[in-house]
């Protein structure tokens, strides 16, 4: 049966290292969830404390509303995907999809049955007497799922499974997990660090940095709508400016002026404005009447990459904008004088704290 998780007050310290610090979080039963962060923000010790193999330092581990914080892990009923997958390379697919179950000295028959099942679930039928070395990167890869999913966990974590994959057979593997995890309705716990993984695959994403959470919520709030300065920067490029709010809904960068919206209470605050690439139209002419801000700006340099170019436009050397326009509709060179023209719904007004 699928679970909720909730996560209070939730710490790990290993030595003077906070490796999570003060964590809260709910996860709803049946929810694809991710963990998405930086190397060492803290995502695989989060997922070792949820799975058992880790004591926390302080704070409460809630599944199905239940403590466990002094369960063992095998009693937790929760299932774990690593990335170096850990399958056992001297026995056939079958004995490693059915090993946790032996552990629960379940009947033959009725472990042979959910393992044929388990098989059929990753598109495996007719493997289950090779040997794992005989398999490709991505067969493990389904193999190491329907040998954690096989116990029929209520939580399924995932930590980094496709890493090792090449971009390609990644694509094809999420593609995959996505389709098990809507076939079994489990609750799914995914680490990744690549967040255009985390986009495409969650409900919702929670961004962590340092230990600490930034910020919980689907792709694209996320995305659209990131609430710290290190969220607009980790999760899709993002200009970032720094500049002064004005009266009029003005913002001043580097003595040049903006247009933006901001709360009132950012009145005469240092703020940062983010604004993504591809929210930034790049024109020959002047574009004012469709747009809150239409600067002129020179090509400085960019990036041809087929599908897409990436402009970088200095603003009369008060500062520099990337902008990433489609190939439709031409090209400009470098030291092209353009315009750059953006939306003030479309800039996000960050804070700057200190
Ligand atoms: N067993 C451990 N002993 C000491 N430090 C650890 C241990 N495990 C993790 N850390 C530290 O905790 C921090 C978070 O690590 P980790 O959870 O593995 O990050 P991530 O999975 O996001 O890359 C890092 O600074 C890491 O060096
Ligand atoms: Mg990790």
């Amino acid at each position: 049966m699928t679970r909720d998780l909730e996560l209070i007050n939730l710490t790990k310290k290993y030595g003077s290292i906070i490796a999570v610090d003060n964590i809260n979080l709910y996860i709803k039963p049946g929810e694809f969830f991710s963990l998405l962060g930086p190397s060492g923000c803290g995502k695989s010790t989060t997922l070792r404390l949820v799975c058992g193999f880790e004591e926390p330092t302080k704070g409460l581990i809630k599944i199905g509303g239940n403590i466990v914080n002094d369960i063992p892990p095998y009693k937790r009923n929760v299932g774990m995907v690593f990335q170096s997958l850990a399958l056992f390379p001297h026995l056939t697919v079958g004995e490693n999809v059915a090993f946790g179950l032996k552990l629960k000295k379940l009947p033959k028959d009725i472990i042979q049955e959910k393992v044929i099942r388990m098989l059929e679930l990753v598109e495996l039928h007719g493997f289950e007497n090779r040997k794992i070395n005989e398999l490709s990167g991505g067969q493990k890869q389904r193999v190491a799922l329907a040998r954690a999913l096989v116990t029929e966990p209520s939580i399924l974590c995932l930590d980094e499974p496709l890493g090792a994959l090449d971009l390609k057979l990644r694509l094809q593997m999420q593609t995959e997990i996505k389709r098990i995890h809507d076939k079994t309705k489990n609750t799914f716990i995914y680490v990744t660090h690549d967040q255009g993984e985390a986009m495409a695959m969650s409900d919702r994403i929670a961004v962590m940095n340092k230990g600490h959470i930034e910020q919980v919520g689907t792709p694209r709030e996320v995305y659209e709508h990131p609430q710290t300065k290190f969220v607009a920067q980790f999760v899709g490029e993002s200009n970032l400016l720094m500049g002064k709010c004005l009266d009029g809904n003005k913002i001043i960068v580097n003595g040049f002026e903006l247009k933006g919206l901001y709360p009132k209470d950012f009145f005469n605050r240092e703020v940062y404005i983010s604004i993504k690439p591809e929210k930034i139209l790049v024109t020959k002419h002047h574009y004012v009447r469709k747009f809150d801000n239409s600067i002129e700006g020179k090509i400085e340099e960019y990036i041809y990459r087929g599908d897409d170019t990436i402009y970088k436009i200095s603003i009369g050397g008060h500062f520099e904008i990337l902008a990433r326009a489609q190939t439709i509709g031409g090209q400009f060179n470098k030291g092209e004088n353009v315009f750059v023209n953006w939306n003030i719904e479309d800039a996000i007004i960050l804070p700057k704290e200190d």
